[in-house]
């Protein structure tokens, strides 16, 4: 009888992570593992942490609570912690001190290193801890693609912009571009094989081609990718507002592949938060550079990221930034609260707010925001947008799901099978979150 062994794997945090977690499936598959979705079935699991906030770090302490009597079961058994929570050494000695039945606990750089990790951790004495900050090239490892339509395409790993409260630049490391051939060949290998849809992955996409040699720019990068047939869509996050180029908004505008979004994170809409974020623009130039593209393509769709109590955010910094959205007009935000991360900058900094004050001010926050995004979707009552069909709605096979090139989800009743197509869908009914659309007739062969 062969013995199969398998793994269980959990993903928190950003999509950088979700793909990082699809080269992890690729090296442990080669490995002989096959994919369980049961944790109490597997003879390996690994956790790929996220530290950008203290929520999704006690999350990881919640899971390794609940994996430990399976050790006691299955003595054999591998478990790993994986990702940027790994990658911080005092994280990692943590770990391992409050958790001494983890066999392997391996940051972000360490990825290169992982199949002989693993088999190491198999005959381990103590846990093993490889938290090293090297820059050995990803270049080349395997990847096992969660989807059949829509792809991630990392293009820059890593962070230089140390903004005072961000933990990234610690876990991620500095900057480095991928090679433009590199990505330009995995581009249309992944075309070859059906893939329609790329979103290319950077903290900062804009600092895309900075640390080669030559003229390359994220810009560029986007042109030659707008290239190759075969590909439908093309997506990009995330945007640092601080350098966003003239070049790349005249290059989304013009690139008939390339979609409409921005995520282009403001943090916040006080020039003195800004400046104590260390995000180096103003709330001016944001509003301007924000405008000209509004201005350069119409229907253009913004989304951001906000931080809510940021320390010494007084009620006045906070109003600016509720004045922000009214002026922004975002279709969507993403709110947190502050959350000290140790050895940023912020940390140092006193807070002057309770949870209580931060919760208060996200309500009054997301009550704006939803307000906006509703209006912003009712604007688009009986307009036919293109949709990318990414399947059936949950809990009605009847209904599918997709999403127009602005990223907004629409669900439409229809019996055929169209996951993965592109189809025209006339908007009926809007919601707060999502839309509703009615399939329109296929005259163009394209949609079908
Ligand atoms: N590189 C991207 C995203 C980084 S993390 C960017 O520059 O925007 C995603 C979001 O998490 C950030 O945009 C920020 O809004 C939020 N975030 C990061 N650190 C945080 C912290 N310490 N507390 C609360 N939110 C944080
Ligand atoms: Fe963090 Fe700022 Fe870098 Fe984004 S740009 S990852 S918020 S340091
Ligand atoms: Fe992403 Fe969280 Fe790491 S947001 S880069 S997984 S700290």
């Amino acid at each position: 009888m062969i013995v199969t062994n398998k793994y269980y794997l959990i993903t928190l945090g950003c999509q950088m992570n979700e793909h990082d977690s699809e080269v992890i499936c690729a090296l442990v598959e080669n490995m002989g593992y096959i994919a369980t979705t049961m944790p109490e079935e597997a003879d390996l699991i690994i956790i790929n942490t996220c530290a950008v906030r203290k929520k999704p770090e006690d999350k990881v302490a919640s899971l390794l609570g609940k994996f430990a009597s399976l050790k006691t079961n299955k003595p054999n058994l591998i478990i790993a912690v994986g990702g940027c929570m790994s990658q911080q050494e005092d994280a990692a000695k943590y770990l391992k001190n409050r958790f001494p039945y983890l066999d392997l606990i391996f940051g972000t750089h360490a990825l290169p290193r992982l199949p002989e990790l693993i088999s190491e951790a198999g005959n381990r004495k103590e846990t093993i801890i490889d938290s090293e900050e090297s820059y050995i090239d990803r270049e080349g490892l395997p990847v096992a693609h969660r989807g059949r339509f829509k792809a991630w395409l990392p293009v820059i790993y890593g962070c230089n912009n140390y903004c005072s409260y961000c933990i990234v630049p610690y876990v991620r490391g500095r900057e480095r571009s991928r090679n433009i051939n590199d990505i330009i060949v995995e581009a249309r290998k992944l075309v070859a094989r059906g893939f329609i849809e790329l979103t290319l992955l950077g903290q900062n996409v804009n600092s895309y081609g900075k640390d080669l040699p030559g003229q390359v720019t994220f810009a560029g990068l986007l042109a030659e990718l707008n290239q190759i047939e075969g590909l439908e869509r093309i997506r990009f996050m995330t945007s640092h507002p601080k350098d966003l180029s003239h070049d790349l908004i005249e290059t989304v505008k013009n690139g008939e592949k390339i979609c409409e979004h921005f995520h282009l994170p403001v943090q916040s809409g006080s020039d003195r938060i800004l400046k104590a974020m260390n995000r180096r623009y103003t709330r001016e130039q944001y509003l301007d550079l924000i405008n000209i593209i509004k201005e350069e393509i119409p229907g253009v769709a913004l989304t951001s990221d906000i931080i809510v109590g940021f320390p010494g955010e007084s009620e006045d910094d906070f109003l600016a930034t509720i004045d922000l959205l009214e002026k922004a007009r975002f279709d969507n935000a993403f709110s947190f609260l502050y959350s000290p991360r140790r050895n940023t900058a912020a940390a140092g900094f006193t807070e002057t707010l309770t949870r209580k004050d931060k919760e208060d001010r996200l309500q009054r926050l997301n009550d704006v925001q939803n307000r906006i995004s509703k209006e912003i979707n009712e604007s688009l009552a009986d307009q036919i947008v293109e949709l990318l069909v990414e399947g059936e709605s949950k809990g009605n096979p009847e209904i599918l799901t997709g999403r127009t090139r602005t990223n907004k989800l629409v669900h439409f009743k229809n019996s055929e099978n169209l996951t993965g197509k592109l189809v025209q869908v006339k908007i009926t009914e809007t919601r707060t979150w999502n839309l509703i659309g009615e399939l329109q007739l296929k005259l163009d062969n394209k949609y079908v």
